[in-house]
């Protein structure tokens, strides 16, 4: 029998045991689960391993990318869509990078559709009020999504299901890509007519150079009074001190934050107890008109079965023939 493939899994939680042990109940992988995240520190752990499995909050930098090389660690296998948190540049020509590029973009699209209408409709409020039995209705004047002008940065797949859901509510649509897709059946437009004419701004494109910070001081000056912000994509995107400055000025409506540019050392994780030191994260969530979920757009089962299986094969698929379709090229 040929030997077991080793993987070392960093920022394991239940979920992820149960969904990985599930499309391993072959035996073919011998999987370690890590709690603990991949970085400068942890990297020894991967010793002796033929991958390590990350996600979206561990760091493989150049250093971290350095020293798996040098421990023969052949393999970054990222069970997520995005990559910003790999410096695959350096990773070049000495160990392989692969991703899950798809595993359910309806996962994400509906998150940003549940942020928005918990938002607009003041669910989360509701929510509270009548588990304490308070049935007044002060406070609770939402609006129609009907009728109103959405603006979707970022048209690829999960993009494009936000849209059709968008499109269901009745909404108007336009959308800004970098590389607009051919077969579009919506009108794109360029990004200072998305921050100029939208109620509602959902992110689904990647986090770059480009895009950091996409919305600043700047883009929030020229945005609609009382427009909507989404962000499922990644925190980034978004200056969260310029965010917390439009929201102070009652220039954003409401923000729903499915991530956040710090979210590093705290989402996925049980802080209740602990001091919080994250002065923005904490003003933000203060805020009656802001929604924070602990980037769990991708939590559901379909996604986590897939991303198990995805993760699995481009393992097995790189290490056994050297390349994978789902491989990271720069
Ligand atoms: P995708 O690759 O299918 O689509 C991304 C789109 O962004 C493409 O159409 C691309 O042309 C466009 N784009 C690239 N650079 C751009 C720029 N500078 N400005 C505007 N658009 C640009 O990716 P997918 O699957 O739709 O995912 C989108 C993002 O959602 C991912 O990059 C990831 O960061 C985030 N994500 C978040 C999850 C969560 O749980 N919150 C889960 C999965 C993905």
């Amino acid at each position: 029998m040929s030997e077991k493939i080793k993987v070392a899994f960093f920022d394991a939680k239940d979920y992820d045991m149960a969904s990985f042990d599930e499309a391993n109940s072959d035996g073919r992988f011998k999987i370690k689960y890590f709690e603990t995240k991949l970085d400068e520190d942890t990297v020894k752990l991967a010793k002796g391993y033929d991958a390590v499995c990350v996600f979206v909050n561990d760091t493989v930098d150049a250093k971290v990318v350095n020293a798996l090389y040098k421990k023969d660690v052949r393999l970054i296998a990222l069970r997520c869509a995005g990559f910003n948190n790999v410096d695959a540049e350096a990773a070049k020509d000495k160990i392989g990078v692969v991703r899950v590029p798809a595993y359910s973009p309806y996962a994400v699209a509906e998150h940003a559709m549940s942020l928005l209408l918990t938002s607009v409709r003041r669910i989360h409020k509701a929510y509270i009020r009548t588990k304490d039995f308070n049935f007044s209705l002060n406070g609770l004047m939402g609006f129609d999504l009907h009728g109103k002008t959405v603006g979707v940065v970022g048209t690829g797949k999960i993009g494009r299901v936000f849209i059709d859901i968008c499109r269901g509510f009745g909404m108007n649509v336009i959308a800004y890509d970098k590389f607009p897709a051919k077969d579009a059946d919506f009108e794109y437009v360029e990004l200072k007519e998305i921050w100029k004419r939208s109620d509602i701004i959902s992110f689904h494109c990647p986090l770059t150079e480009e895009t950091y910070h996409m919305v600043d001081a700047k883009s929030i000056k020229s945005m609609k009074k009382g427009v909507v912000l989404v962000n499922t994509s990644r925190g980034a995107l978004i200056d969260a001190e310029a965010l917390l400055d439009g929201i102070r000025k009652r220039h954003i409506g409401a923000a729903c934050l499915d991530v956040y540019e710090e979210e590093a050392d705290v989402f996925f994780e049980d802080r209740s107890g602990h001091i919080f030191e994250d002065d923005t994260l904490a003003r933000l969530i203060s805020m009656p008109n802001v929604i924070v979920t602990s980037h769990q757009a991708f939590l559901t089962k379909e996604a986590l079965t897939n991303i198990a299986h995805t993760t699995l094969n481009n393992i097995s698929e790189y290490l056994e023939t050297g390349k994978c379709a789902n491989e990271v090229t720069v």
